[in-house]
């Protein structure tokens, strides 16, 4: 866990209307060691260094002024290219437009910038490289408009909307079909994680990304991810709040809704370890409620293999969560619970309130194949 060390690398980060202090370092790319503050895309979560860009990438007109007034100088720059001593015209004497002249100058700015454009074939990009002057001009030209930073259309994240309630919806994104989105989410949440190591691996996991909604779009309170396949039966491997939401609910709805998740599957589940402080709390928390509300309800025995079965909560965490609050005891040779109504709302009081409740009504999912 060699980033457990790194010392803070980003500040602050703009999401959304929330400036946020981070807590840890994300090992975001070289290009941005640079850089005390990042602004991110609240939507598909690509992060920039300067506000301007995240201004460009967010409205899509002052986009389509900026490539405008690109393709005006590219016009302005050919013009004079052909006018000034371009004797060697003919080589374009196979009747190259003045349009495809534009294209292919865009091609090579996008090539400058990293973007494959395969609208021609590479030699006549590579013609049109053999050019110095007309590289030196779209070494110019390319500070007007950084393609990199193309408009956004989203509202809300890339996937599926499994489940919305009121103005909660949750988004099911795919790590392999939204790769990109996948990374971004991993970086975005290593700022507040200390002891994970970031996946680079998205394609194994599923993130499921929690929004408040408005007429602006679907807003990101939160999210968790989940191996597509768990050898150890984790139906959770990462979960986050973002500070401003924290502390509202968020996190033990999160939590709910990984074991819904898993009961649908027909299967107990567990988070990965190690949790945090503020996980495990949270988790101690959940199970507490939801293991108590039974037995509080329930008449006669039961036992932890039943109480998993109703739970989808896996039988370890069950017997820490009852051992940690002494309601396992030993009689006549074995194991049994000890459910004292009276002690059982004392712990409930403690554990708190069960927070933003999952209306398994409004999920509409399958388990992935
Ligand atoms: N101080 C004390 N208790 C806290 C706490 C804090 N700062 N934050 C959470 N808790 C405990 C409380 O018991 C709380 O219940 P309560 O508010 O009824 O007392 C419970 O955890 C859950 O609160 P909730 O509002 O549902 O959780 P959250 O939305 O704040 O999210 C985390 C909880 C863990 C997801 C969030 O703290 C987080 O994202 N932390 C950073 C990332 C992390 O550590 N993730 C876990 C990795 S395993
Ligand atoms: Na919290």
């Amino acid at each position: 866990h060699e980033e457990f060390t790194k010392v803070k690398n980003i500040a602050t980060i703009e999401l959304g209307r929330y400036e946020i202090e981070t807590w840890y370092f994300s090992p975001f790319p070289p290009e941005y060691n640079d850089s005390v503050k990042l602004y991110f895309c609240e939507f598909c979560l690509n992060f920039m260094k300067r506000k301007e860009q995240l201004q460009r990438h967010m409205h899509v007109l002052r986009l389509i002024s900026a490539f405008d007034h690109m393709l005006y100088s590219v016009e302005l720059i050919l013009k004079n290219w052909f006018i000034n001593g371009m004797q060697s015209c003919g080589h374009f004497g196979f009747g190259i437009s003045l349009a495809n002249l534009k294209v292919l100058v865009l091609c090579l700015v996008a090539k400058n910038y990293g973007v494959e454009m395969n609208a021609f074939g590479g030699v006549e990009i590579e013609m049109v490289q053999s050019n110095a002057s007309l590289l030196d001009e779209c070494a110019r030209i390319s500070f007007l408009f950084d393609l990199q930073q193309r408009k956004c259309d989203l509202k809300h994240p890339p996937g599926d909307e499994i489940y919305r309630n009121g103005t909660l919806s949750m988004f099911e994104v795919d790590g392999k079909k939204n790769k990109v989105y996948g990374q971004n989410l991993c970086y975005l949440a290593k700022l507040f994680l200390d002891h994970k190591t970031l996946y680079y691996d998205v394609d194994l996991f599923l993130f499921y990304v929690l929004c408040e909604c408005d007429d602006r779009g679907c807003h990101m309170v939160g999210y968790f991810s989940k191996e597509k396949h768990s050898e150890e039966s984790y139906n959770l491997a990462c979960i986050l709040t973002l500070p401003p939401y924290q502390r509202k609910g968020y996190g033990k709805f999160l939590i709910a809704f990984s074991y819904e998740l898993s009961k649908k599957e027909g299967k107990v589940g567990t988070p990965e370890r190690p949790l945090s402080d503020l996980g495990l709390l949270s988790y101690r928390g959940y199970w507490t409620r939801v293991l108590l509300d039974i037995l509080k309800k329930h008449k006669g025995n039961i036992s932890i293999k039943e109480l998993s079965d109703m739970t989808a909560i896996k039988a370890e965490d069950i017997l820490t969560t009852l051992q940690s609050l002494e309601l396992i005891q030993y009689r006549k040779g074995q194991h049994v619970i000890c459910a004292d109504p009276k002690v059982l709302d004392r712990h409930l009081k403690a554990a708190g309130c069960g927070g933003l409740e999952v209306d398994v009504s409004k999920l509409i999912w399958t388990p992935y194949k």
